[in-house]
């Protein structure tokens, strides 16, 4: 099948989004507890194809899905026809919403994808600006990378769409004083049996939460809380840091 043929949802980009994301579901039990607390409407910060947006809104949430991929946003509004999310073509590191929001999330280290703390204060800055009073931002960090385990190999995430096959191996993580580097080897199998490889790689800042809170005081946001997020077999561990405005 060629890319012009598929409709947003089965895109490269989106299936590639779903063979590495889509099947995560550790982090439900904590935006659930907070979307339930404070209400709507609920803004998702790189949402991407609508993972964690979707299953807000099928729990009664009213979301907006705020991505600066316009593949993947095309992909979120085709996922949730019918459901109460608004997917938003924008930047994290600036950006209008059409309504304020009682809860901003920052899922799966969106503030550590930003690029330094200069990206971050930005982003941190539009969300003070469009919390509803008593609003809160969460956002769910890695603080340092586990020593990898001795014996059993990681197993790639596989999905196949279209007689397609799409696989995932995470390979390692390089822990630097800046940045922690995610590599993994992308893999794709045609109908015909024609294998293409492809190293990938995700950057994230380090960045502790104790950090994360120095930062977000600078545009008003104090801490409120800090929860965390069960590591799993194929993701780590999570400290989400709450902030809302200085009373
Ligand atoms: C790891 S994915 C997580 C997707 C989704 N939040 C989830 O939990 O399943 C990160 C997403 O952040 C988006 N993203 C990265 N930088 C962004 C930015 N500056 N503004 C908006 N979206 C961004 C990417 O396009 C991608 O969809």
């Amino acid at each position: 099948m060629t890319e012009g043929k598929r409709s947003a949802s089965t895109s490269e980009a989106a299936i590639w989004h779903d063979v590495e994301c889509g099947a995560y579901a550790a982090d439900f039990r904590v935006w659930d507890e907070l979307a339930d607390r404070c209400g709507d409407p609920v803004l998702e910060l790189g949402a991407g194809t609508g993972r964690l947006a979707i299953h807000l809104a099928r729990r009664g949430h009213r979301v907006i899905g705020l991505d600066h991929d316009p593949v993947l946003i095309a992909a979120q509004g085709e996922r949730a026809a019918g459901l109460p999310v608004t997917p938003l073509l924008a930047d994290a590191r600036g950006f209008e919403l059409p309504e304020p929001v009682a809860l901003a999330l920052a899922p799966m280290q969106l503030l550590q994808m930003l690029a330094d703390r200069a990206e971050r204060l930005a982003c941190l800055d539009s969300i003070a600006a469009q919390l509803l009073p008593g609003g809160r931002l969460a956002a769910a960090m890695v603080e340092g990378m586990p020593e990898p385990e001795e014996g059993e190999p990681l197993l790639p995430d596989v999905r196949e769409v279209d007689g397609w096959v799409y696989s995932s191996l995470p390979l390692e993580a390089t822990v630097g004083p800046e940045h922690i580097v995610v590599h993994r080897l992308r893999q794709r199998v045609s109908p015909s049996g024609e294998l293409t490889d492809t190293p990938d790689q995700v950057t994230i800042c380090t960045l502790t939460a104790d950090e994360l809170e120095g930062e977000a005081a600078e545009v008003g946001l104090v801490p409120i809380e800090r929860l965390y997020i069960d590591p799993t077999e194929d993701h780590v561990g999570s400290t989400v840091v709450v902030l809302g405005e200085e009373a």
